[in-house]
């Protein structure tokens, strides 16, 4: 992981490869960049008839007379925006243009100095500098951002290392999570990943993974339904924190299908590479887990990942079946590609045995999310208002978009069926987001939950890749969730 750290110091005497400082919309030379931008004689702006200042640009120029040996000039948008979001764009957009050096020293801090404005910006360089190159065989030795050195105003300096401390813990998470969903399907079948996730939070807090003997012997009939076409069998991996003196008790529920080809009602082939981030609500899941220790979380956090592999197989599961859910309910399998549903309806009647005060819920469920919400926004549906603003507001802090979709009673008809107590799909009506929020109503009883349909915002892929966002996983939900603990305890 990319180190940040800060310093106080004349930026023109900082040494390092690249000197990372911003410039407004229009080409005005911000606080920290004035004096360097003048040492530069570029006081003149726009340097180019491309690079404006607008948020997402950036340029990069020599640095003559500086110690660092470039300049690039990071455009912050308007100089009277300052929510802290733009300062961590802006530090994806430095870090993705800096990939090839090792050293870069940023002014981007003296814009806003307070503590959010700092936490940001390492954030961004950390979030926007992960990468994933355990599958190349040739690139060890290539350079590669290493240091980022943040310049503050002397009197901030305390505050600043706080702040860096903890982002650096929200990145860490977040880039767990995006290792998850970025590991190809082959190597994260359920049972090597409940492996993989049993050495990655040893330490953090305590895990046990059921077995498909475990549960068949619990009654968990989704999963197993769905892991049928696989041969490679399901797995609930229970993720357990509880600090001293707990205020209150969470449960967090993650799908985790590893590879969602469709079943027998098989998806055609195109994105169908895609489906390995079909775990993303578990991957997340077990990134928060990963870090509410180091954080000192004070809420009680059990976390339930839910794996299954969703293959045509000789024993898959068909169109026509009925599976029993843990806890009796009974679904008719209309179609097998709405396996999410069938695998979080196990985990979430066994979170409300453990009498939580909230569940949420983080999972690919549809792709009618996209088309709802977009790319980059999760929706969320919740049986209890003060939850959701909750949610919302801690998705505010961390740069990540949830808007709400409602659960409409009108729409519940559509999942009855002659045959048993559900059907899967809910084909009829329209919705089909909502369809997937009210089938998994069903099974929270009253507990206060929040459902988090991340399809858009949990990848990125490749042609949309900017700031902070690399193509691949982007661990979506990890630092709302985290943001949304911490508040919870306060
Ligand atoms: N994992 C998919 C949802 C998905 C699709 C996420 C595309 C991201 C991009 C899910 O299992 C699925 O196949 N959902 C179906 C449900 C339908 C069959 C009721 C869908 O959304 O089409
Ligand atoms: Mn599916
Ligand atoms: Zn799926």
């Amino acid at each position: 992981m990319l180190q940040v750290t800060a310093a106080a110091g004349d930026p023109r005497e900082a040494a390092a490869d690249l000197l990372a400082v911003p410039v407004f919309k229009g080409g005005i030379g911000g606080p920290g960049a004035a004096p360097v931008l003048a040492a530069l004689g570029l006081d003149a702006f726009p340097v180019t008839p491309d690079f404006r200042g607008d948020i997402g640009q950036h340029l990069l120029v020599t640095a003559p007379g500086l110690t660092a040996k470039g300049v690039l000039l990071v455009g912050l948008g308007r100089m009277d925006a300052t929510d802290p979001e733009r300062l961590r764009r802006a530090a994806g957009v430095a870090a993705r243009a800096a990939r090839g050096v090792e050293r870069v020293a940023t002014t981007l801090a003296e814009v806003h100095a307070n503590t959010d404005a700092i936490a940001a910006i390492a954030e961004g360089f950390q979030l926007g500098a992960h990468t994933d190159r355990r599958f190349k065989s040739a690139d060890e030795d290539a350079p590669r951002l290493r240091e980022v050195v943040v310049l503050v105003p002397s009197s901030r300096l305390t505050d600043a290392r706080a702040a860096i401390e903890g982002a650096e813990r929200y990145a860490r998470a977040t880039c767990l999570a995006r290792d998850l969903v970025n590991t190809p399907p082959d190597r994260k079948r359920p049972p090597d990943l409940a492996a993989a996730v049993r050495r990655l939070l040893a330490g953090a807090c305590d895990v046990t993974v059921r077995d498909e003997a475990a549960l068949a012997q619990q009654g968990f009939g989704g999963l197993l339904a769905v892991g049928r076409g696989s041969s490679a069998p399901p797995r609930l991996v229970e993720l357990r924190y509880r600090p001293p003196s707990p205020v209150g008790h969470v449960v967090l529920v993650g799908k985790g299908i590893t590879f969602d080809s469709g079943g027998l009602s098989l998806k055609r082939g195109n994105h169908m590479d895609w489906m390995k981030a079909d775990m993303a609500g578990a991957a997340a899941v077990a990134g928060v887990l990963s870090a509410v220790a180091d954080l000192g979380v004070r809420v009680q956090v059990t976390g339930l990942l839910a794996l299954a592999e969703n293959l045509p197989g000789g024993d898959a599961q068909r169109p026509g079946d009925v599976v029993t859910i843990h806890g009796g309910t009974t679904v008719e399998v209309q179609d097998t590609d709405a396996e999410g549903r069938l695998v979080l309806a196990d985990a979430l009647d066994y979170a409300v045995g453990l009498k939580p005060d909230a569940i949420v819920d983080l999972a690919t469920l549809t792709g009618g999310a996209i088309t709802a919400v977009g790319q980059f926004a999760a929706a969320v549906m919740s049986n209890d208002d003060d939850l959701c603003e909750a949610l919302r507001a801690a998705a505010a802090v961390a740069g990540e978009s949830l808007w709400p979709l409602p659960l409409w009673p009108d729409l519940r008809r559509f999942l009855d069926t002659p045959v048993a107590d559900l059907n899967n799909v809910g084909d009829g009506g329209g919705g089909s987001s909502i369809i997937g929020g009210l089938f998994l109503e069903r099974f929270v009883g009253e507990v206060p939950w929040a459902h988090l349909d991340i399809a858009g915002p949990a990848w990125t892929p490749a042609e949309l890749a900017a700031h902070y966002l690399p193509p691949g996983g982007t661990g979506y939900g990890v630092r709302t969730l985290l943001a949304w603990l911490e508040r919870r305890a306060s």
